[in-house]
């Protein structure tokens, strides 16, 4: 089965989008209108005009993508691609840390479950987290969840004390310091670029940390040559395509020569072409909950124009 003919003829039969994560394998991230950061799928899927949207990414991404455009189909190629650091964050706990913080403003981060999004009073992806927190007064109480690492990096690099939730990213949290050291060793011209997903012991070893869009338009601009990329490797297909002639090297993580997401690496082509075809697997939120998780997305989106 010729799956990428086949795809596009779909597409077009009923007027669908695919939009894709850095993360994704490179044949999804090819055959995607929209390849982008968590920030960009939001931004691309609150404004499209398709009638369908296939969210090749991870379910946190298509529920986003439906509470910004209720009126659209959602779909995903599989169900089962959840998420880590969504699911360190169940949204009862969730609601009785806020209710030990009392008059604390909840920041949260986009790796969420709608009903964790409910609660919270402005979302945030790791492109705008740091923007979006310093439009807070320094002394401002806040609460910042889910990731440990990201909102560790934030309190560092801004001086604040935000109260932490203490979950994390299992990919990101594969890095090794060793690892990296020896990279460093073998391209000591190298600058090494992390995810702030990453643990701290990473993050003091790196020469930039920034998402996965941020780590991309460093190494444009960089007179560097080869690049250490600490995040999972998928990012790698489109730095190659952007820069062809710089060199991009994926840290091995134990066990794997490259650190790729298993929930994201779930989609095939295949997969897409099925939910394509039978409009399904279909996101679906429950009104009065999406009703509710729109409004932080929505306040992120306006402070990111
Ligand atoms: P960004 O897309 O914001 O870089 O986040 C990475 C990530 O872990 C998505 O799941
Ligand atoms: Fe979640 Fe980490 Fe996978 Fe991103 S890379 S989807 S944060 S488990």
């Amino acid at each position: 089965m010729d799956w990428v003919k086949k795809i596009a003829e779909l597409k077009k039969q009923k007027n669908a989008i695919i939009m894709a994560h850095y993360y994704q394998d490179a044949a999804i991230q090819d055959i995607a209108d929209y390849v982008g950061d968590s920030l960009a799928l939001a931004q691309w899927a609150a404004k499209t005009d398709a009638d369908i949207i296939v969210m090749c990414g991870v379910h946190f991404m298509g529920e986003t993508a439906k509470i910004l455009s209720p009126s659209k189909k959602v779909l995903v190629p599989d169900t089962a691609a959840g998420c880590s650091l969504a699911d360190s964050c169940p949204a009862d706990e969730f609601a009785s840390f806020i209710k030990q913080h009392p008059n604390h403003t909840v920041i949260s981060y986009v790796n969420t479950t709608a009903a964790v999004k409910a609660l919270t009073d402005v979302v945030v992806t790791s492109t705008n987290a740091k923007a979006i927190v310093d439009t807070f007064p320094k002394d401002a109480p806040i609460i910042f969840g889910p990731d440990y690492n990201l909102g560790n990096y934030i309190n560092s690099v801004t001086g604040r004390k935000m109260v932490l939730w203490k979950g994390a990213c299992h990919v990101h949290e594969k890095f090794t310091v060793d690892r990296i050291k020896a990279l460093k060793e073998q391209y000591p011209d190298a600058p090494v670029l992390t995810h702030p997903e990453c643990k701290q012991e990473i993050v003091e070893i790196s020469d930039y940390v920034g998402s996965t869009q941020a780590i991309l338009n460093y190494a444009g601009k960089s007179d560097a040559s080869t690049f250490i990329v600490v995040t999972e490797s998928g990012i790698l297909h489109k730095m190659r395509q952007a820069y062809p002639t710089k060199t991009f090297i994926a840290p091995s993580v134990e066990g794997a020569a490259c650190n790729e997401c298993n929930y994201m690496r779930l989609n095939t082509l295949e997969k897409v072409y099925n939910c394509l075809l039978n409009e399904s697997p279909q996101i679906i939120i429950d009104e009065e909950l999406a009703q509710k998780a729109v409004k932080p997305i929505v306040r992120m989106l306006d402070l990111s124009k």
